[in-house]
């Protein structure tokens, strides 16, 4: 059974692994921690262990999703669904009045999710996202020759409570 929770300390050095895993680009380790700890982030556990996350902030009644991740062996049962189901809970809770988000145009996966529990599309930034960077792989180095990478656009996504 997968069991929605806030997260604890001992919780965020394995969302942390996740995270990394999904992202071309993650976040340092403090910000992720930031972010987890606050009011509005939740984890989700199967047999006590961390299968999936969602971190939320908030400024004044509107909060925003951050991050959404399912770790990949446990992708496609409903678990992400689930967090974001609890997410509107604790938001409904904490007198919060609409949830916003951005994705990636090509994250199709997520686009459908949020549709799925009711968010509409308000908006497009231009090219939000960073795409994946160059590494030289001897020197670990961004090559100072490499040509800019491609940036990605962002849909914005509104959800009212
Ligand atoms: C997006 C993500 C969080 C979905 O997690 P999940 O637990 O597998 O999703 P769920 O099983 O709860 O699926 C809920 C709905 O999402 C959509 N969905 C999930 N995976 C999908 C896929 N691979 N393709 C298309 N739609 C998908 C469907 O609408 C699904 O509803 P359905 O099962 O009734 O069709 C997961 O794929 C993930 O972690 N991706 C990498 C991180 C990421 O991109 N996060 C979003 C950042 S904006």
């Amino acid at each position: 059974m997968v069991v929605i929770s806030a997260f604890n300390e001992a919780d965020i050095a394995e969302a942390y692994r996740i995270f990394k895993t999904s992202r071309p680009n993650p976040w340092t380790y403090s910000t992720f921690e930031k972010s987890a700890l606050n009011d509005f982030s939740l984890v989700a556990k199967e047999n006590n262990n961390i299968v999936g996350y969602v971190l939320l902030s908030s400024v004044l009644d509107e909060s925003t999703i951050e991050d959404i991740t399912v770790d990949t062996q446990h992708r496609n049962k409903g678990i992400a669904r689930k967090l974001m189901e609890a997410s509107f809970d604790l938001a409904g809770k904490m007198q919060q009045q609409s949830i916003f988000l951005e994705v990636r145009f090509s994250n199709n996966a997520a686009i459908n999710l949020y549709r799925s529990v009711g968010f509409e599309l308000i908006g497009e930034r231009k090219n939000y996202y960073d795409t994946a960077v160059a590494i030289d792989s001897t020197t670990q180095a961004t090559q100072k020759n490499a040509p800019a990478a491609p940036r990605e656009n962002a849909y914005v996504m509104k959800k009212v409570l």
